[in-house]
């Protein structure tokens, strides 16, 4: 729930700027933005094919007397190709389950956007120890049957880490990661790592074993850092 309108079009059309003046970019990365809502049409406008569009959420149902959500159907229909679900501040602000991400997700993918699937574990779990235990049984229980890496993307967020300065180390973002992928059936399902990720610790935290990619929330809102990150990867 950040930026303007005019601060959502100048941004995508910095990044778009950037991954033009830096096709080589390309050959490491692929680009997508999440604006909010009420920008996706207007910024969509602004996207080259090198830039995908994705929204924040979608709603669990179709299309119908639902006032207030937005269907992965609407989100198709605009050229999303993309739905992030279950942020963990979904799950804290709008009490969203592991059953009702895993609902929201077979919606989705019944439209034909691909999910991002966020899990990650909160600090007093990893202080107790159980952040294991805790990713495990989102992944189990937040995602629909018949992942694939054509329809899913996992993104590890742990939560202490989101919008904080604090990084997970590199030892502990390589043993979740490694985690994680043992818990998917298909070993080609991206996994990202998000949290305070930014131009100076993402080619380190890129470089480990199983992260595939970021998910980048404050560093997003700047081109350069946005572009940064790509730039190390
Ligand atoms: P951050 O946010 O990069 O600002 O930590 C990550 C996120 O919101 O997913």
């Amino acid at each position: 729930m950040n930026g303007t309108l005019s601060g959502c079009l100048d941004l995508a059309r910095d990044i778009v700027r950037g991954v033009q003046e830096n096709p080589q970019l390309l050959e490491q990365n692929e680009f997508l933005v999440c604006p909010p809502y009420p920008y996706l049409v207007p910024v969509k406008a602004e996207l080259t094919q090198a830039v995908a569009l994705g929204a924040q959420d979608c709603a669990m149902k179709d299309n119908g007397a639902h006032t207030g959500d937005v269907s992965a159907e609407m989100l198709k229909d605009i050229s999303c190709s993309y739905v992030i679900l279950g942020h963990s501040e979904r799950r804290h602000d709008h009490q969203e389950q592991d059953g009702y991400i895993a609902a929201k997700a077979a919606q989705a993918h019944r439209a034909g956007l691909k999910t991002i699937i966020c899990v990650g574990e909160t600090e007093e779990q990893r202080e107790q120890g159980i952040q294991e235990e805790v990713v495990g049984e989102q992944i189990r229980d937040s995602l629909p049957s018949h992942v694939t890496a054509e329809n899913t993307v996992i993104a590890y967020e742990p939560v202490w880490a989101i919008g904080t300065g604090k990084t997970a180390t590199p030892e502990d973002i390589a043993t979740m990661h490694s985690f994680i992928r043992g818990q998917l059936e298909d070993k080609e399902i991206r996994i990202l790592y998000g949290g305070s990720m930014k131009p100076g610790n993402a080619a380190e935290i890129l470089a480990i074993p199983n992260v595939n990619g970021g998910l980048i929330g404050g560093a997003s809102l700047k081109a350069d850092d946005f572009l940064g990150i790509a730039k190390v990867s």
